[in-house]
């Protein structure tokens, strides 16, 4: 399994080193590439502080933030959420790659202070930034919002019959970061087929969708095919 998939976690802890130059060549790239790719209008900010800023939205519980990548896209792409979790995912991998903190942040930010354009539809931010060794707060904080990680039986349907590459890729799912830690998307293994879905009840739901099925889709060497209910192909 990818390394980065099990290094991640979110990082709410930042140092107060910004991003050098390089550092943000080298994200902007990845945007433009990854905008490329799926349609979406992704864009990285490099001074989001204020963003961050008000304590009454974001709780206290990020320090130091200053850059942020901003998930956003077409309104009219009825996949939107799905491909804001399984391009922003691939982001968050190779940002880990690069040594970099992150965190999804759907809820504790001002997102009045994000202009979108008419058309667009902005779910969540991802702060990166430079870290160090996890702090004893964010793991006080990690170990309050994170229950535990449910088991692959749960994620998964027809797991006696899957094959070991299935429940070896559900390993990937079970690390994957999910609003809350709600861990909702499940996957179904039926006829040689992989699929996977959640009950859309929250504004997240769809987003942890594309997360899981992205660290899936890393996991098995393949792709996942956008909606919900939709499957794996190698
Ligand atoms: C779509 C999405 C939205 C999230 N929104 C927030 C948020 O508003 N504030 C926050 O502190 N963490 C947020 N998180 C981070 C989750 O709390 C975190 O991923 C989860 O507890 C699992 O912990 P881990 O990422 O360290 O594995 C969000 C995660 C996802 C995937």
């Amino acid at each position: 399994m990818r390394q980065a998939i099990r290094d991640r976690i979110s990082r709410r802890t930042f140092t107060e080193e910004v991003l050098q130059e390089k550092e943000i060549k080298q994200i902007k790239e990845k945007i433009l590439q990854l905008n490329q790719e799926s349609g979406l209008t992704v864009e990285f900010r490099f001074d989001g502080r204020e963003v961050f800023a008000a304590r009454s939205k974001s709780y206290g519980l990020f320090k130091n933030v200053c850059s942020l990548v901003i998930m956003k896209g077409p309104a009219s792409d009825p996949a939107l959420k799905e491909k804001i979790g399984y391009y922003g995912e691939e982001l968050v991998l190779d940002l880990t790659d690069m040594g970099l903190g992150t965190c999804w942040v759907a809820g504790t930010f001002d997102r009045k202070l994000i202009e979108v354009p008419g058309g667009e539809e902005m779910y969540c931010v991802i702060p990166v930034g430079h870290i160090e060794k996890v702090t004893l707060r964010e793991k006080m904080l990690r170990s309050a919002v994170s229950k535990k990680r449910k088991s692959v039986a749960e994620r998964l349907t027809g797991a006696a019959d899957a094959p070991r590459w299935v429940t070896d890729a559900m390993e990937a799912v079970q690390l994957a970061p999910s609003a809350v830690n709600s861990q909702h998307p499940i996957f179904h293994f039926k006829e040689g087929k992989v699929t996977a879905d959640v009950v859309d009840n929250s504004p997240t739901d769809l987003i942890d969708l594309g997360i899981a099925k992205r660290n899936f889709a890393e996991a098995a060497g393949g792709q996942f095919e956008m909606g919900n209910g939709g499957a794996f192909c190698e």
